[in-house]
């Protein structure tokens, strides 16, 4: 199954991407998570995303198109993909279709994580992540009074771009430039939306329950 995940910043794409890969055991790519990789890693694409990602602007196109083909490219997602933070605009969009259509392929369905601006916020602010194991927790829902990951026993951190002022910027990119993905994939039938409120569980069983009418 080829599945993209849009949704603004905290919407919980990347904790949802988690359980969803894992239910249909098909590799989860997220951009953010491999420029974020290469900047811990001190690559040139680090130091190059980096001044973007820490103002909450998008990384130019072909550098994260190039990356994203490269990585389409390896034998895990030869069966299926969950794309997460990639399309982030139409042109981005446009790219992905016309190299799944070079390969002889498309995408089955696009999932829209729909969630409220306030709850963005307040759920980036508690954001924590796993150095180790990349998980993602929140300070008051998960009740962490520690930085330690209960996964793995990894150290905790909060990400340059949670800062308010940030996240209030990358919600005005998302609002620009990623939601006119919406109409984008509605108008080829590809978009279902799913509420992306309440307990994390309950939000999987509705991305799953989305997702079982295109298995
Ligand atoms: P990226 O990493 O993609 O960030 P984002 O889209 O802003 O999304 P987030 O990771 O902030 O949020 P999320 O929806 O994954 O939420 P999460 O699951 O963590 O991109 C970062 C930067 O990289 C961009 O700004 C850009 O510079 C660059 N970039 C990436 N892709 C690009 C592209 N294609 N083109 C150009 N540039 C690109 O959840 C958030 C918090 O809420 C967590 O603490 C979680 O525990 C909690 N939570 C989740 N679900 C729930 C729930 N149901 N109830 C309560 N809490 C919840
Ligand atoms: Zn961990």
């Amino acid at each position: 199954m080829r599945l993209v995940l849009v949704g603004p910043p905290g919407a919980g794409k990347g904790t949802q991407a988690q359980y969803i890969a894992s239910n249909l055991s098909i590799p989860k790519i997220s951009t953010g998570d491999i420029f974020r990789a290469n900047v811990s890693g001190g690559t040139e694409l680090g130091t190059l995303a980096k001044t973007y990602m820490d103002r909450g602007d998008l990384v130019p196109d072909e550098v994260t198109i190039a990356m994203v083909r490269d990585r389409l490219r390896e034998d895990d997602a030869q069966d299926g993909f969950l794309l997460d933070g990639f399309p982030r605009n139409v042109s981005q969009a446009e790219v992905l279709r016309d190299m799944l259509k070079d390969w002889e392929l498309g995408l089955d369905l696009v999932l829209e994580l729909v969630v409220d601006d306030e709850e963005v916020v307040r759920r980036l602010a508690g954001r924590r992540t796993c150095s180790q194991c990349g998980r993602i927790w929140h300070v008051e829902f998960d009740d962490k009074k520690d930085d330690v990951c209960d996964a793995c026993g990894g150290k905790l951190f909060q990400r340059d771009d949670d800062k308010e002022e940030t996240v209030r910027h990358r919600l005005e990119v998302y609002q620009e430039q990623t939601a006119p993905l919406v109409s984008f994939y509605a108008k080829d039938d590809l978009l279902v939306g799913v509420d992306a409120t309440g307990p994390v569980e309950e939000v999987t069983q509705r991305a799953m329950e989305a997702i079982r009418p295109y298995m």
